[in-house]
């Protein structure tokens, strides 16, 4: 395939990956860590059709026992699920039909802002009928956006500005520039991407730098994110709802991300082993050693290590400093050695990474790894 097939088919893959809809479970899981840090504060969900998104829903139905000041849902131009997670427009009795119906919404993105949230309907319990209602009685606002709900737009970034924590699940293909805009904003965020974008140029040195780091309710495995209708069924991951006969796709590497302070941050690794130069060889190219799991972090080693990119789930900034990444071309200047031709093939990949002096004197090249300093090793006591 010509090279420029190749991008058109990661771009269609990328854009598609930007139509996977968060589970209500999964913002439950994740909000309840973080309470304490919404009281009192506008909270903006700025990718989030206020009629679809379970960022919205999760927001409004509990906008009284979080103690939110107000809410804020923008979404963007042609969302893909218009009409399926919960409808909204369904519960209008006075909201013109034609103005929310679904072809219309596809290209005409709004803007809700809520300030109250209360029993409007009097049926003793507070759900999104009553968020409909006090959107009809003017209580709350729900207004078309001028532009088309980019959340680059100026009318976008004002409201931004207006926030205080900014939740979503922003597009996959956009991810950098969206954590550039928040941490220009000097917004407080909580977000879902995926663990690789730690590995991002613009990213990387924000999580060394303790700007950003991981949430607290998913280190592993994978979730599930509602698809529009016409995903293809036979891709990877991807099927059905029993219940609700919507599509899914069970995604991996899946991680939130903020710069909230939680409590899981400063859990303290418990380091079990010893190190010895057998199992825990040295870089030829990096002063520093291979540590091939996390768990596997020696409790007695002052210098610098080599770690899985995963390390970032158990990351204590108590605990340890992060000093750089392998992969970045020297960017943090730890790369003792430039490999040529005359070192083997593989002397390119060996650049790009920690490389491992073998006993017949070839180099093997280790996977990406964050170099990492633990900063209260223990020593060991003498006998
Ligand atoms: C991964 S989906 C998540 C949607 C929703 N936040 C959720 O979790 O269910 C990303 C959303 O961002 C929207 N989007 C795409 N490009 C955007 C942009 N430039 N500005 C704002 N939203 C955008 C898409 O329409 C899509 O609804």
């Amino acid at each position: 395939m010509p090279a420029s097939g190749n991008r058109d088919l990661n771009n269609a893959k990328s854009a598609r990956k930007d139509e996977f809809y968060t589970q209500l479970t999964d913002i439950e899981k994740e909000m309840r860590y973080y309470r304490n840090h919404f009281k009192g504060k506008t909270v903006f969900c700025n990718c989030d059709d206020p009629f679809e998104s379970n960022f919205f829903k999760y927001f409004v139905l509990n906008f009284n026992r979080l103690g939110l000041k107000k809410l804020i849902a923008t979404c963007y131009i042609g969302s893909p699920i218009a009409g399926k997670q919960f409808s909204l427009s369904d519960l209008f009795d006075d909201f013109p039909k034609d103005d929310v119906s679904q072809k219309n919404r596809q290209i005409k993105p709004y803007k809700a802002i809520i300030n109250t949230v209360y029993d409007k309907t009097g049926d003793g319990s507070v759900d999104m009928m009553d968020v409909a209602r006090l959107f009809e009685s003017g209580e709350n606002q729900l207004t078309r956006l001028k532009g088309n709900g980019d959340f680059r737009s100026p009318e976008c970034l004002k409201l931004m500005d207006e926030a205080d924590i900014v939740v979503t699940n922003p597009p996959f293909s956009l991810f950098r520039e969206y954590v550039s805009v928040l941490i220009e904003h000097e917004k407080k965020f909580v977000i879902i991407g995926n663990v690789n974008a730690i590995t991002y140029k613009e990213i990387f040195p924000l999580v060394m730098n303790n700007q950003m780091w991981i949430g607290a309710s998913i280190h592993s495995g994978d979730r599930a994110f509602y698809v529009p209708d016409d995903y293809p069924l036979d891709a990877a991951g991807c099927g059905i709802e029993k219940a609700t006969g919507r599509k899914y796709i069970r995604v991996k590497g899946i991680r939130w991300y903020t710069n909230l302070d939680i409590k899981q941050r400063h859990d303290e690794m418990i380091l079990v082993k010893k190190y010895n130069s057998e199992e825990y060889p040295s870089y030829d190219n990096y002063d520093a050693i291979e540590v091939k799991k996390t768990s596997d972090i020696p409790c007695d080693y002052d210098g610098v290590m080599g770690v899985p990119i995963t390390f970032i789930d158990k990351y204590n900034p108590d605990q340890f400093e992060i000093l750089g990444m392998t992969d970045r071309n020297n960017q943090y200047g730890l790369t003792t050695k430039i490999y040529t031709k005359e070192d083997g093939a593989n002397y390119g990949d060996c650049n790009r990474r920690g490389a491992i002096r073998q006993s017949d004197g070839s180099l093997r090249s280790t996977f990406a790894r964050l170099l990492i300093r633990n900063k209260h090793p223990e020593f060991p006591k003498e006998s």
